[in-house]
């Protein structure tokens, strides 16, 4: 059974958030660490207590460490050690196998994210305004008692209008497909896939092989947590906009490429089941929108093109061992929403999401590297993830019809990479245990 009690809200469930703040910390002092720790590890809701009262409940808070943060709180070195090697050396290392350079690359990233200080995120989430104003200013009050924690920077996250489905900045709608969790309470939509294995996602409970593979010591420290990569990506909206203007002449086939890019039209409703006109009924329905494959429906790409984002990461029946590469995606948008029809007015919006899973370099960097960034996947040479990919201006996107195929050249860079981090998010038990670590040797007090 799943220990709903101990895991943090974020893994398994989704809050009901229209806004948020996420703040990121650097301990100076261990000890001021642990305080800070100690008192907001109070405010974290498990799966348990979300659920209980997700109506009543107006924010929900989310906490994890880089392992210089575990390190900065005072785990002890021997434990140190035991972590994954990916997540030792952190997202800014892992820059080249990310597809992180040139204009991606970590040194241009914002708000000290990149930087070997960033120990913590806190993640605010809450239902309004009002809510986050509050939450902002109560740990506000936190860290200022707290004297040794310092805040690095804070991003504000917001929903885009219209409130009523969840869309990004370039108007698509999100949150349709992921994966489920065997036993996690939740029923797979159709076209889903089986409920996976919990060890594909959280620590300490076996996994698609039938193992429990990673496991970080002590072994309270990694039951029930996970590790969440943070991707602040920014989209530049106008520039997509312009290039759905110049490839198409009217709204519709405007529309079309748009859908083409993602493999989903911007209602949602997935190209295979709706290859030539949108359906906005269709993705909108949960029963209905994820039931497709690519293998037996749309094996050539005539419906959706094999580089398209979606079909990229997630290429369902078309990869081998796709139950050990997925993801959950968490997170929101940020900054101001862009008018239809409007300039573009040079304003930072995107995305701010984390990518949850047991093995960061088994799925969220087989996804940058292979899938979004390798310019050879499905042979598609030269060309590489048309929304995530690393792109200079020499990409090509490839649009397979008939009697013969279209061939964007010149793909410009529709999102740049403006902070990112991997992240350890502890089960509530480990937040106590790592709160408990008293003495700068890091040995804990309650079983040294
Ligand atoms: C600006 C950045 C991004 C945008 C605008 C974006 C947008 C979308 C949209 C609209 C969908 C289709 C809706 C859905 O299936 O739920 C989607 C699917 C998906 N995206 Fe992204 N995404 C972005 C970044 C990322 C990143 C960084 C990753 C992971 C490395 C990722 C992984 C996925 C996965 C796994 C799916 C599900 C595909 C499926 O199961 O069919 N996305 N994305």
């Amino acid at each position: 059974m799943l220990e709903f009690d101990d895991i943090q809200h974020i893994l398994l469930t989704r809050a009901p958030a229209l806004t948020g703040r996420y703040e990121f910390l650097s301990f100076r002092e261990a000890a001021a660490g642990r305080a800070w720790l100690s008192a907001i590890k109070e405010k974290v809701h498990s799966v348990a207590a979300m659920r209980d009262n997700v109506e009543g409940d107006m924010r929900w808070v989310t906490v994890a460490f880089t392992w210089n943060g575990l390190r900065a709180l005072g785990l002890d070195e021997a434990s140190l050690a035991t972590f994954p090697e990916e997540f030792r050396q952190g997202m800014v290392a892992r820059a080249e196998t990310l597809g992180d350079t040139g204009a991606n690359a970590p040194e241009h990233w914002y708000g000290g994210v990149a930087s070997p200080d960033l120990h913590a995120i806190a993640i605010l989430f809450a239902r309004d305004a009002t809510e986050h104003a509050r939450c902002v200013s109560e740990h506000e009050k936190l860290v200022a008692a707290c004297p040794g924690v310092e805040l690095l920077s804070v991003l504000d996250v917001e929903a885009i209008p219209p409130f009523d489905y969840a869309h990004d900045h370039f108007g698509y709608r999100d949150r349709l497909s992921q994966p489920v969790i065997e036993d996690s309470g939740e029923d797979p939509t159709p076209g889903s896939g089986a409920p996976l294995k919990a060890g594909e996602f959280i620590l300490g409970y076996p996994d698609e092989y039938g193992v429990i593979a990673d496991r970080p010591q002590p072994e309270m420290l990694a039951r029930n947590g996970s590790y969440m990569a943070y991707r602040r990506l920014q989209e530049h909206v106008g520039k997509f906009r312009d290039f759905l203007r110049q490839h198409g002449n009217t709204a519709e086939e405007q529309e079309l490429i748009a859908a083409k890019l993602m493999g989903r039209w911007r209602s949602g409703a997935p190209l295979v089941l709706s290859p030539d006109k949108d359906d906005p009924v269709l993705g909108a329905d949960m029963q209905r929108n994820n039931d497709f494959n690519y293998k037996e429906m749309d094996p050539h790409g005539y419906a959706v093109p094999l580089g398209s984002h979606a079909r990229r990461m997630n290429p369902r029946d078309t990869a081998a061992n796709m139950n050990r590469r997925r993801m959950i995606r968490r997170g929101a948008t940020y900054g101001p929403y862009l008018p239809d029809g409007a300039p573009d007015d040079g304003a930072d919006r995107g995305i701010a999401a984390f990518v949850i899973c047991g093995s960061l370099i088994r799925q969220f960097e087989f996804a940058q590297n292979v899938w979004a960034n390798d310019k050879n996947f499905h042979e598609l040479e030269n060309e590489r993830d048309p929304i995530i990919g690393n792109h200079d201006g020499t990409m090509e996107f490839k649009i397979p019809s008939r009697p013969i195929r279209k061939k964007i050249v010149g793909l410009p860079a529709f999102t740049t990479v403006r902070g990112g981090a991997y992240f350890f998010l502890p089960g509530l038990k480990a937040l106590s245990y790592l709160a408990s670590l008293n003495r700068e040797d890091g040995v804990n007090a309650s079983v040294g």
